[in-house]
């Protein structure tokens, strides 16, 4: 085994998830990627860049730093019981910057999401760590407070401040959806003051102005549209609005991406060697097996197609965050690895190997490329060997471990549904055998003894849009934005797949209270750009997309008007 393995451990000791896509764990590669760094800890932009950073960032304020602590609000962990009763309360975590407070401005809340909110602190609040996510400079240019956000059942906002794990009873994620984690928000900025300043912050008298990217983007767009008298405007990067269980299309935008960045001939072969996989797994025996031992080593004959075909999808794990990029066992090492002939060192041209010399050839090339047992290893927390001389345990089939991967995994399994199932047709680059019935056996294999209606057999989707209103809500003073390429664009309001609505982005300013129709949207899609890209002060499109939003919201901040009474 290579060493990037034990180095990429070291940097990501919270990287444990199983299912090759879950969002959760791939949240993780997102944070690492708004920081600046990729998946194994090597900093993705020059020296050069990254102290431009540092010396563009505002100075710390003379004398000692500001000191940032966990603080911790009671809430009840059911909002909507019957008037007088009570199901028990929680407490729910948050961190507070004041030290750029000017009196009256605007407090930025930067919403976690389906995360461990303490690796997300440093990042967006503390200005002695180098970083290139955008938030502490928001929060300094409006000389407001910034506050990061954990979701309940995430970090240590959890009942009873009992951890999750994989062993928690399902009857603890009773209180765990979306509608709760709202109204979480709404209770706990009714309440919100500091003790160093004078001056009311709650909403009646203070903007709140909510942050989010992915799922976090999606709570900032349902809280303008449901909670406006909380939340006075919001940014919503990469928001993935409309509930779907099949969300097969995750992987278009990837083959789409791959064919513009210079590797359409390796999308081509993934392609080949899928259907040739698909081929060999159909025919059972010692077909199927020869195949799963020639990709991950003895052994690995145990698990089924579909479990296999999960296996073989954690290459695209790096795409939403990375694009081709992400250090040695990225998705463009292994395309530079399949399209190179070992034999005579030539690349292949547009069209790949596998229209020339089979599509066997590529499904060589690709079982050879080093890292790949390293990266299912990681992602499925296994112990396959990738040798079919030495038998290892090599199970494909594990519920996940991560807590915030168990959380998510309740959350998705029951209202949001983005099952990631193979995309049949002409740019297919996953095994088909990844189904819509094994995502559905995914959420089982997690909760065994989870019944319906507490863990409904599917997603309940349905439910799910006509509760938050899907892709076509268009709620006043929210900014919207999506990446080119980015898989989750897919279920936003900016999707352009031939089923979704399409409304007419643009990108002028919208006064203070106007909503849009549904054909329209306050909204930008980043160019050649993956998942929450405009978080990131590196990418130059980023900062065009945050311009649009602060032009906007220096003209609905002037509409603020702070409510009479109270003090
Ligand atoms: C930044 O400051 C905080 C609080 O003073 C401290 O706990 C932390 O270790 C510092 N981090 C770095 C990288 O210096
Ligand atoms: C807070 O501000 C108000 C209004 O400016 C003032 O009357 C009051 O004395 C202040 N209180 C404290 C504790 O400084
Ligand atoms: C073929 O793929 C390789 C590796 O991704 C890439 O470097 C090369 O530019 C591609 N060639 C063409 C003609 O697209
Ligand atoms: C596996 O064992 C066979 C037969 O002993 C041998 O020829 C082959 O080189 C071995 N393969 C590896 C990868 O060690």
């Amino acid at each position: 085994m290579r060493s990037y393995l034990s180095v990429k451990a070291a940097c990501l000791a919270l990287l444990q998830g199983v299912n090759a896509l879950d969002l959760a764990k791939l949240r993780q590669f997102g944070e690492m990627a708004e920081s600046g760094f990729y998946p194994d800890g090597t900093p993705m932009h020059s020296p050069e860049v990254m102290f431009s950073l540092t010396s563009a960032a505002p100075p710390p304020p003379p004398g000692e730093s500001e000191e940032i602590v966990a603080e911790y609000v009671e809430l009840p962990l059911n909002h909507f019981g019957k008037k007088g009763s009570s199901d028990g309360t929680f407490y729910n975590r948050f961190w507070v910057s004041t030290d750029a407070y000017k009196p009256g401005a605007p407090i930025f809340l930067y919403d976690v999401g389906e995360a461990n909110g303490a690796n997300y602190v440093d990042s967006r609040l503390r200005r002695n760590v180098t970083t290139t996510n955008a938030f502490r400079g928001m929060v300094d240019k409006y000389q407001g407070i910034g506050i990061v956000w954990e979701h309940r059942y995430y970090g240590n906002s959890t009942p009873g401040n009992v951890p999750i794990s994989v062993d928690t009873k399902p009857e603890v994620f009773k209180w765990l959806n979306t509608e709760q984690s709202l109204k979480d928000i709404v209770v706990f900025a009714e309440k919100f003051s500091r003790p160093n300043i004078n001056y009311t912050l709650t909403p009646a008298k203070t903007p709140w102005v909510m942050i989010g990217g992915s799922y976090p983007a999606m709570r900032t767009a349902f809280m303008r549209d449901q909670y406006p008298e909380t939340i006075f405007a919001g940014f919503a990067s990469s928001a993935p609005t409309e509930a779907k269980v099949d969300m097969s299309v995750y992987f278009e935008p990837i083959a789409r991406g791959m064919e513009r960045y210079g590797a359409g001939n390796c999308s081509k072969d993934l392609h080949a060697a899928i259907t040739y996989i698909d081929k060999e797994l159909g025919k059972g025996g010692k077909a199927a097996a020869a195949i799963k031992q020639q990709f991950l080593g003895a052994g690995a004959e145990k698990n089924t197609h579909a479990t296999f075909a999960d296996a073989l999808a954690s290459v695209f794990g790096y795409w939403q965050s990375y694009g081709l990029d992400g250090s040695p066992w990225s998705l463009g090492d292994l395309c530079n690895h399949i399209e190179t002939d070992p034999v005579s060192a030539k690349v292949a041209g547009k069209d790949g190997w596998a229209k020339s010399k089979g599509a066997k050839f590529a499904v060589d090339r690709w079982s050879t490329w080093e890292p790949f047992v390293g990266v299912v290893n990681d992602f499925m927390q296994t112990t396959c060997s990738g040798d079919k001389n030495v038998t290892a345990e090599c199970n494909l089939d594990l519920p996940f471990t991560d807590p915030a991967s168990v959380s998510w995994t309740w959350q998705y399994c029951t209202q949001w549904g983005y099952f990631q199932s193979a995309n049949l047709g002409p740019n297919q680059l996953v095994s088909k055998y990844n189904s819509l019935t094994h995502q559905r056996d995914i959420c089982h294999r997690q909760f065994p003894t989870a019944k319906a209606p507490l863990l409904p057999e599917w997603p309940q989707t349905d439910r799910t849009n006509a509760v938050f209103g899907g892709w076509d809500i268009r709620p006043s003073q929210l900014y919207w934005s999506g990446g080119e390429f980015d898989p989750w664009r897919t279920l936003s309001p900016l999707s352009a797949e031939p089923w979704a609505p399409k409304p007419k982005a643009f990108t002028k300013a919208p006064k203070c209270g106007e909503e849009q129709d549904e054909d329209e949207i306050f909204g930008y899609v980043l160019k050649n750009a993956q998942h929450c890209y405009d978080f990131r002060t590196t990418v130059a499109l980023g900062e065009t997309s945050r311009n649009f939003f602060y032009k906007a919201l220096d003209g609905w901040l002037k509409c603020f008007k702070p409510k009479k009474g109270g003090h």
